[in-house]
This record gives structure tokens, sequence and C-alpha cells, in this order.
């Protein structure tokens, strides 16, 4: 492989995360601010044919999975055209969502052999679901959850736990494991631009463990061996079909073995999750430029550790964390 996705510290980049569009169905607090965001312009948001023709220079160059994520990526119009695009390369192809519509795209994504769905579900309650995303979706959710499953996707659940909101929730989910067979992850609250973000809010993987440990005996607790660049660690209890697992970004982060390099819906690359500095590759397309020496500039500027912030006290600072896009416009 090329080595234009390798970056100085050796990360070789095989995983892409696109962004299709900024804006959700849902208005999860954690995720963007109350007043909403600037939304790019239509014209400045590539095309399916642009993110067709991008991504094929990123797997010509090595990527091999690529990540589909928003906003919600569902409810762009043109989603289905854009699997089929996709699904021409020679990648792995996966979905974030936040499931409310999914039911309706059950056989597109079985024809286009999207093999990891991941669900964002930050509580089992349906009013605290509505606290949380200000939105009444719980039941749409939860059943296609289920449906989902039934249908054979390969499923993980992604709940972001904050102090006092949804951390009495823990051994729930853990205990949703029991009979589903699918991978719920504890996500540690990150720092976005907008988000109301401090330490204080966030559950660190270290509760989270004492938690699970106040009520299973080490006995029932099994720690699982992580895939390679798997952003959690993982873990089960022992007889119960799914399993759990803990992506602790804030407290420890997993950068020595990040592959991932993210696309926005506005063309640009985010060399790591907390960078803010970005390289414009939709602009350069459009002029009829090469992008790889784009891209090769955007890895080699690659900080080690979470876009340079690589203390704790670095990560709270908002001159720093807030110079980032807010997490809806990322996509995770
Ligand atoms: P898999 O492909 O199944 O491994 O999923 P994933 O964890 O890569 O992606 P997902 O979209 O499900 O993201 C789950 C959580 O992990 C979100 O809160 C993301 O922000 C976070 N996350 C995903 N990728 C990265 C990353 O590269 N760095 C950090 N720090 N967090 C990440
Ligand atoms: N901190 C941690 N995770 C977040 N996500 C969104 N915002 C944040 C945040 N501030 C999660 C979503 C989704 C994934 C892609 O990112 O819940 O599951
Ligand atoms: Fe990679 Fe940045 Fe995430 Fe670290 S914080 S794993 S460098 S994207």
């Amino acid at each position: 492989d090329s080595p234009i996705l390798t970056d100085t510290h050796g990360r070789e980049h095989t995983y892409l995360r696109i962004s299709l569009i900024e804006r959700c169905n849902l208005r999860c607090n954690y995720c963007m601010p109350e007043e909403g965001i600037q939304l790019s312009p239509k014209s400045h948001l590539m095309t399916y044919e642009e993110i067709y023709t991008i991504a094929k220079v990123f797997a010509d160059h090595g990527v091999r999975k690529i990540r589909l994520t928003g906003g919600e990526p569902l409810i762009r119009k043109d989603f289905t055209t854009i699997l089929e695009k996709l699904a021409t390369l020679d990648v792995s192809l996966t979905l974030t969502t936040n499931g409310v519509i999914i039911d309706r795209f059950i056989d597109d994504l079985k024809k286009y052999n999207l093999n990891g769905i991941n669900l964002s579900l930050d509580s089992l309650q349906a009013e605290k679901f509505r606290e949380i995303t200000r939105r009444d979706n719980f039941t749409q959710v939860w059943d296609n959850l289920h449906l989902l499953v039934s249908e054979g996707f390969k499923v993980k659940v992604n709940a972001v736990l904050m102090k006092d909101v949804n951390d009495n929730e823990i051994i729930d989910f853990i205990e949703l494991t029991k009979d589903l067979p699918v991978s719920v992850r504890f996500i540690e609250f990150m720092p976005f631009d907008g988000n109301k973000w401090n330490i204080d809010k966030t559950v660190s993987y270290a509760e989270i463990m004492d938690k699970v440990r106040d009520h299973f005996t080490e006995d029932q607790l099994e720690r699982l061996q992580d895939a390679p660049n798997d952003t959690s660690k993982n873990y089960k209890i022992k007889n119960y079909k799914g399993s759990f697992g803990i992506i602790s970004s804030v407290t420890n982060p997993f950068c020595d073995s990040c592959n991932r390099i993210r696309l926005t819906a506005n063309g640009r690359i985010k060399n790591c999750l907390f960078s803010s500095s970005e390289t414009d590759l939709l602009q350069a397309l459009r002029a009829g430029e090469a992008i790889e020496p784009l891209i090769a500039k955007a890895m080699r500027s690659k900080f080690k550790v979470r876009g340079g912030m690589d203390t704790l006290e670095k990560l709270q600072q908002p001159e720093l964390h807030g110079k980032n896009r807010s997490m809806i416009t990322i996509g995770g």
C-alpha cells in the first residue's frame, strides 16, 4: 500500500468515517447546542458522486473500512444511492445511526452488505430518552434495535454516560445483553464546541467498572480480547448472549492504535476526532486538483494524542476543545 495514509507516528489509517449530513432528527443535548448550529450551504456539501470519488481515492490507498455517520445519515435523501456506489469499493461498509427510521432501510442494508450497525441509545427509559434527545422517539428506537437483531445484523449499542443523567442505568444496559446478542458500549462524555461539557459530567472508566463490580462477582465478569483498533475495552457477563465495553477517550485515550480518518459532510478531512485543523478536499476536487497531496499533508500533521490535548488539563481548556466543531457535524 502507498504510504500516504501513514502518519509520522507510524499509524496506518485504514478506517474512514464519512459524515453524510449535518442535520439530525434528534436534538441530543450532549451533541449539539440548543440553539442549533450554522449549517453549511447545500452547495458546500458533497454530492453522492463526490463522496464516491473521494472514498475511492482512500480505498485505493489502503482504506478497508468505511463507517457512515452524520448528523443522522439515514435522513439524507440519497442515502441508498450512496450505499449502492460505496458498495462497489473493496471495503467493509458500516453505519452509525440513532435508529429512529432504520426499519425503512432493512432491505437496502442487507443488499449492500452493511455489516456493523452501531445504534446510539442513551437511556432505556422513554422519559429520560426524551429529556436527552428532546424528541419522543424511544419506542421506535427500541423496536428497531430488536428488529435489527432479529434480522441478523451485528449491532453495537452506544450509550454516552453523563453523571446524574443516565449513570444509574449501567446495570440495566448490561442486563440488556443477557438475552440480546449485542455489544453495549458505555462512552465517556467528551468535550466539543457548544456541548457544555465539564469533567464532572463525565463518568469515567474506573467509575463504570466500580459499579459493575458492585453488582456482579469477579467470577461472573470476563475480560474479552479486544479487536485490533477497537475503541472499547470489552467485557461480558458469563452466560449472557451479548457483551459490553467502555470507550474511555477522556480518562484512557487509545490513540496509539488509532487507524481513523474523518471526512466531513462539507468535504474536509479531520485527521483526529479532537483536531480543529481541517483540510478541504472538496474545494480541490471541484477545482480539478489532485487530492492525494492534501491527504498526505493532513496525515503528516496528525498529533500523537487527542489532537494535541494530550493531558486532561489541556482537554479541559475551552480555548482548545471549543475550537473543534460541534459533534453533530463530526459524526463521532
Ligand atoms: P466500530 O467500528 O464498531 O469499532 O465503532 P466505533 O467505535 O469506531 O464507532 P462509533 O461511531 O460507534 O463511535 C462510538 C464512540 O466512539 C463515539 O462516541 C465516538 O466519538 C467514539 N470514537 C469513534 N472513533 C473514535 C476515535 O477515533 N477516537 C476517539 N477518541 N473516539 C472515537
Ligand atoms: N461525547 C461522547 N460521545 C458522543 N457522541 C456524540 N456526542 C458525544 C460526546 N460529546 C456519540 C453518539 C454516537 C457516537 C457516534 O458518538 O452518541 O453514538
Ligand atoms: Fe485517533 Fe484522535 Fe481518536 Fe486519538 S483522539 S484515537 S488520535 S481520532
